[in-house]
């Protein structure tokens, strides 16, 4: 197994191609995120299309497991964004797995992964101006917010966002 980093409780590693049913799942079990999207019905071809996606642009498409090794989640990132900078592409939780401590368990695993392995000192991502719940997260795990909404290519309206991250004091 070459997990990537792991937390109490969950392993992430990157997908393969035996994972696709799997994830395909989380998708549809994210539905209600997704219906805030352009395209709110999940396909095997929205799972491939993002799995493609990240690789071309450097990212690392990974399923989020609990501890029977299933994918509860999918976590996809940029590592090396820019200088000193990853970027955090897509955070989905299973809705039967959310509230429960692993949003907030991942991100604290995925900061020092990054701050470790790339040198990271600030994750950068979006979140959707309709997702309450997610920029109540977001707010909450230390991110700020932008003001101005960005009207993006796949349609939808975002606002920016980024955390500064270090090292906790041991
Ligand atoms: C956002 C998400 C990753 C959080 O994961 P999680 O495991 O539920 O997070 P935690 O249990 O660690 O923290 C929960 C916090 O998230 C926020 N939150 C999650 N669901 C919420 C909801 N339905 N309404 C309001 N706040 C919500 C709250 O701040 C909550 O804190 P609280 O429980 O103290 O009120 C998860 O809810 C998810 O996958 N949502 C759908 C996809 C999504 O929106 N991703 C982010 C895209 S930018």
């Amino acid at each position: 197994m070459n997990n990537l980093f792991g937390g109490p409780g969950f392993t992430v590693r990157p997908v393969t191609d035996d994972d696709i049913p799997s994830v395909l799942e989380v998708y549809r079990r994210c539905e209600d995120f997704l219906a805030l999207g352009p395209v709110p019905c999940t396909s095997l071809e929205m799972v491939t299309t993002d799995i493609a996606h990240s690789k071309e642009v450097g990212g690392f498409y990974c399923g989020i497991r609990d501890d029977t090794d299933e994918i509860v989640g999918v976590l996809d990132f940029i590592p090396k964004y820019k200088r000193g900078r990853a970027f955090l592409s897509l955070l989905m939780i299973a809705s039967a797995h959310r509230r429960r401590g692993l949003g907030t368990a991942l991100l604290a695993a995925l900061e020092s992964h990054l701050m470790l392995t790339a040198g990271a000192k600030v994750i950068e991502s979006g979140v959707q101006v309709n997702n309450e719940a997610g920029i109540s997260f977001w707010k909450k795990r230390g991110f700020r917010i932008g003001r101005r909404a960005r009207h993006m290519a796949d349609g939808t309206t975002a606002y920016q966002m980024s955390k500064h991250i270090e090292m906790p004091i041991p």
